[in-house]
């Protein structure tokens, strides 16, 4: 393990059984509180974004907005919010995608995304890979191409590399 891994994992708090009874819920709180921590993986996100050629980057709701600002920033770039149905006042594209027991829906206002932009995404985790499946199908509505999705944790056992695989076209999928 990387010392950068070692930094971001030992920051990361196991929650057993939360938000029910059987789930292990990785807490980023102690990391987002560590400047040490938080500016380190902000770096290591940045550096996703400038190596993979991203003009804009797109963070989704909730945990999502508090890692992607911060990179936007530091890679010099644009900051779009993909957000839970309903919050964005302007005109949007919509994207319905399955749960395991029922569907969600997330948006984007149209305008924030068009031909020519290469977009990153980034998150806190890649469990099933919905959300970010559903994100890059936003994307490549709005005209834009994806250079990729960086997440601090991808939770392996949940299969979403391979959920997301073909929405990447080809992308990288980068797990810190
Ligand atoms: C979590 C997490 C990712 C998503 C991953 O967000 O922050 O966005 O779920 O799950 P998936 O790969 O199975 O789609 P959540 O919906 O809990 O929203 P929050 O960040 O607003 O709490």
């Amino acid at each position: 393990m990387t010392g950068i891994e070692e930094l971001l994992l030992s920051r990361i708090r196991d929650v057993a059984d939360y938000p029910e009874p059987g789930v292990m819920f990785k807490d980023i709180t102690p990391l987002l509180a560590d400047p040490a921590a938080f500016g380190a993986l902000t770096d290591a996100l940045a550096d996703i974004a400038v190596r993979n050629g991203a003009t804009k980057i797109v963070g989704l709701e909730a945990r999502g907005f508090i890692l992607g600002a911060p990179v936007a920033i530091r890679a010099g770039l644009g900051f779009i919010p993909v957000r839970k149905a309903g919050k964005l006042p302007g005109a949007t594209l919509s994207q319905a995608y399955d749960l395991e027991y029922g569907s969600a829906e997330i948006e984007v206002h149209a305008e924030d995304l068009s031909a020519g932009d290469r977009v990153l995404v980034v998150d806190d985790v890649l469990a099933t890979g919905g959300t970010a499946e559903a994100s890059l199908r936003l994307i490549r509505r709005a005209g834009a191409e994806t250079a990729g999705v960086a997440v601090l944790m991808e939770l392996g056992f949940l299969g979403g590399r391979g959920r997301l695989e073909p929405a990447l076209q080809g992308a990288p999928l980068e797990a810190l």
